[in-house]
């Protein structure tokens, strides 16, 4: 065994001098020794692996197990989003029964490429509340998770640039709050569409339920405004164009071997008494070849909320309940592994409207092949827009009787920034039952839970490393959670009662217009809910210390794992209460963040070891 401390300040060894996009492990050396090795790509990987290496003496390995095909037309094409449901791109997990929802099975979608989650999203770029990071800092008794500190990181990240028709969005963005040099291109929507001027009436017309908010990205989103997102002259900017693509050839010191599976950490030594874990096990579905490579300083596990916390147990850092049960030797008893698992799930309300300029217009193949030539040619036309051209974050009224109903005692959402639902909404058809209709024009509104209480949770089913975990989030299994999607559906059609939409909506459309009684409500929420896709939580941070009953974390508020030397979790599993927000910005925030932490890690190890020579 060589002198950990003497590494932990020298670089790595490294025998190639060029940075290198590798298809596979049989191109990887087991010779090569790496400071840091990054399993998954997605969004929190793809900040690590840009910002460890700007530091040209550090060397990374980041491990991804899609292909890096992320300029695939599928996934640049912003409208383009809803296909990449059960392609190559997806991992095409479904949940378990869920009993919230009569029984039914979700798909429960994942991205699979360099890039992750970024190149399958909607694209929705939004930061979540002040109260919801204040929070975080809360749980973790870490002022370095509060709104303030984590703001710095919310700009560093943003690049914000003009819409493709270059119209004045001085009234949908307030631009003091904005980054306009970071790595990730985001901006409104490219262009008006026909419902923009009654949705904003609306606001002027019903300000105390739906006030206008010019900027849901100043840390208090509440009211409704435009869509923020990651679309930037008209092509999806994924977290591996964003951070990875403009590096791949340049930095030197920083390798991405794709089609390529993590299958297990390995401990590869220890410190006192804790296991050191710096070691990960390589290698593709089929293959029974694997090869195992160590970081000088550590393994950094972004491989998401679903796949973390099932790589963590399958190494034998889990409750060591579960793992006896599939004869998985315990290395650190963490019950807080897998545990946790929060989501936001919505049901669509569709509505009919006597206007035929709407995006349904989508929905003739003729006219989708014309817009995706424009598209092609300029990167412009429909094709251009993100799923909904505003936004609203809305709270239950202080003496809302879900309150009371529910017996939560008290509100669990973080504060009065942080929204209990989310409303999209959509000049035209999007339904999650089957195609849209084949005639007709619409209006959709988006109905999401922000702050829901229902927990759910990942489990192992075998010990395959290349079969998907069990999956059961729990939707709708709390009375608070039922009875705000009630209260939000009833909310909706407040919304489109408002003046604005006079001569515009004509009805409600399809099992929604059913759906008016408390008990139809239910029903209709019961049959109709599905996922936004941002599962989170299943990796919980908590409070420093070597505490590790369940429920106080399983990672140090600096995000190492408890119990183990050399590994730390960075991702969407970090969250203790999902953020009232959609959570690809929430997690490079966190990557940002932790990017510096362990860069300064780095730095103390090397001051300490000059003091001690
Ligand atoms: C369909 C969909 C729509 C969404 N819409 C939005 C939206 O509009 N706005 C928004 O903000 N958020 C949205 N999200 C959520 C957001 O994209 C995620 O919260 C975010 O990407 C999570 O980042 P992550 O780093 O935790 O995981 P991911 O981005 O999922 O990255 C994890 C990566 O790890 C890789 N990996 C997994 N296991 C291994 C292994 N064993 N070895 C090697 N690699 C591995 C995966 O292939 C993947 O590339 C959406 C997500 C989906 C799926
Ligand atoms: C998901 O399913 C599709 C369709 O069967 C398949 O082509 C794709 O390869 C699958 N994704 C993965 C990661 O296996
Ligand atoms: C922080 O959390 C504690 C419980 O852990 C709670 O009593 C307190 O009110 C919280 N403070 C804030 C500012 O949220
Ligand atoms: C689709 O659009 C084309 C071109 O605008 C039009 O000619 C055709 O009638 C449309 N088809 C249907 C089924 O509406
Ligand atoms: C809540 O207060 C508003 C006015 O402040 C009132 O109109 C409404 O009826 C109240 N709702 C309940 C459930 O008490
Ligand atoms: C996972 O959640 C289900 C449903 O709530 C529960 O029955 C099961 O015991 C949970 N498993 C673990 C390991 O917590
Ligand atoms: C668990 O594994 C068994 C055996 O391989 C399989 O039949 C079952 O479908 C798996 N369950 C889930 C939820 O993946
Ligand atoms: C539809 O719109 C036209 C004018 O645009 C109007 O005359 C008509 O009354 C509207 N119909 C309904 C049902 O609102």
């Amino acid at each position: 065994m060589f002198n950990t401390i003497a590494v932990l300040c020298a670089s790595a060894y490294y025998l190639s001098a060029r940075a290198a996009l590798f298809q596979g492990p049989s191109h990887l050396s087991a010779n090569k020794a790496y400071d840091y090795i990054i399993v998954g790509g997605g969004a929190a990987g793809s900040v690590l692996a840009n910002r460890l290496t700007e530091n040209r003496d550090v060397h990374v390995l980041l491990v991804e197990a899609g292909s890096s095909n992320f300029e695939d037309i599928l996934i640049e094409v912003p409208n383009f989003a809803g296909r990449l449901a059960g392609t190559q791109f997806d991992w095409n997990f479904t949940t378990t029964p869920q009993p919230g929802l009569e029984g039914r099975v979700l798909p429960f979608e994942r991205g699979h490429v360099l890039g992750g989650s970024t190149c399958i999203n909607f694209m929705a770029f939004t930061r979540g509340s002040r109260d919801d990071w204040d929070r975080l800092a809360n749980v973790t008794n870490d002022k370095g998770w509060s709104w303030e500190s984590i703001f710095p990181y919310a700009k560093k990240l943003e690049h914000l640039v003009p819409p493709i028709d270059r119209r004045d969005i001085s009234d949908e963005v307030d631009i003091r709050v904005h980054g306009l040099h970071g790595p990730v291109h985001a901006s409104v929507p490219a262009f008006l569409v026909s419902t923009d001027d009654r949705v904003i009436s609306t606001t002027q017309q019903l300000p105390d339920e739906f006030p206008f908010n010019r900027d849901m990205n100043s840390g208090d989103p509440i009211g409704i405004g435009w869509t923020p997102s990651t679309i930037a002259g008209g092509v999806r900017q994924s977290g591996a164009l964003s951070y990875l693509k403009p590096i791949l050839s340049i930095r030197q010191n920083l390798d991405v071997v794709v089609n390529t599976h993590v299958t297990k950490l390995l401990q590869t030594g220890s410190v006192g008494k804790l296991p050191e874990m710096r070691g990960v096990q390589l290698s593709q579905p089929g293959s029974k070849k694997t090869l195992t490579l160590r970081a000088t300083k550590e393994v950094i596990v972004s491989a998401g909320a679903v796949k973390t916390p099932q790589l963590l147990m399958l190494s034998g850092i889990g409750d060591s309940a579960e793992l006896s049960k599939l004869n998985i030797k315990t290395i650190v008893d963490l019950p807080d592994v897998g545990k946790n698992l929060q989501d936001h799930p919505f049901v669509t309300g569709s509505f009919t409207v006597n206007n035929t300029n709407t995006l349904d217009v989508l929905n003739n193949a003729t006219v989708e092949s014309q817009q995706l030539a424009i598209w092609k040619k300029n990167h412009g036309g429909l094709l251009a827009l993100p799923s909904g051209n505003q936004v609203g974050w809305i709270r239950l009224p202080k003496n809302s009787s879900v309150f009371s109903e529910s017996g939560v005692g008290t509100d669990p959402s973080a504060g009065p920034t942080s929204a209990h639902w989310e409303t999209i909404l959509f000049d035209g058809f999007i339904g999650f039952g089957g195609p849209p209709p084949s005639t007709g024009n619409f209006f959709t509104a988006f109905i999401v839970l922000t702050s829901p209480t229902s927990r759910g949770n990942v489990t192992l089913n075998t010990t395959d490393p290349f079969a998907p975990p069990i999956i059961n989030p729990s939707y709708l299994t709390t009375p608070f959670d039922i009875l705000t999607m009630r209260s939000a559906i009833r909310g909706i059609r407040r919304f489109t009662s408002a003046p604005a939409w006079d001569g515009w909506i004509t009805g409600e459309f399809g099992p929604f217009k059913q759906a008016q009684s408390d008990e139809q409500l239910d029903a209709f929420a019961r049959a109709n809910t599905v996922t936004i896709n941002h599962v989170s939580g299943t990796v919980r941070v908590g409070k420093s210390g070597s505490v590790v009953e369940e429920g106080t974390g399983a990672l140090d508020s600096d995000l190492k794992v408890k119990g183990t030397v050399g590994l730390r979790v960075v991702d969407a599993s970090i969250f203790p209460f999902i953020p009232a927000a959609h959570t690809q910005v929430p997690t490079y925030i966190v990557a940002e963040r932790v990017s510096d932490l362990i860069k300064a890690d780095a730095a103390n190890a090397c001051k300490k070891e000059a003091a001690s020579s």
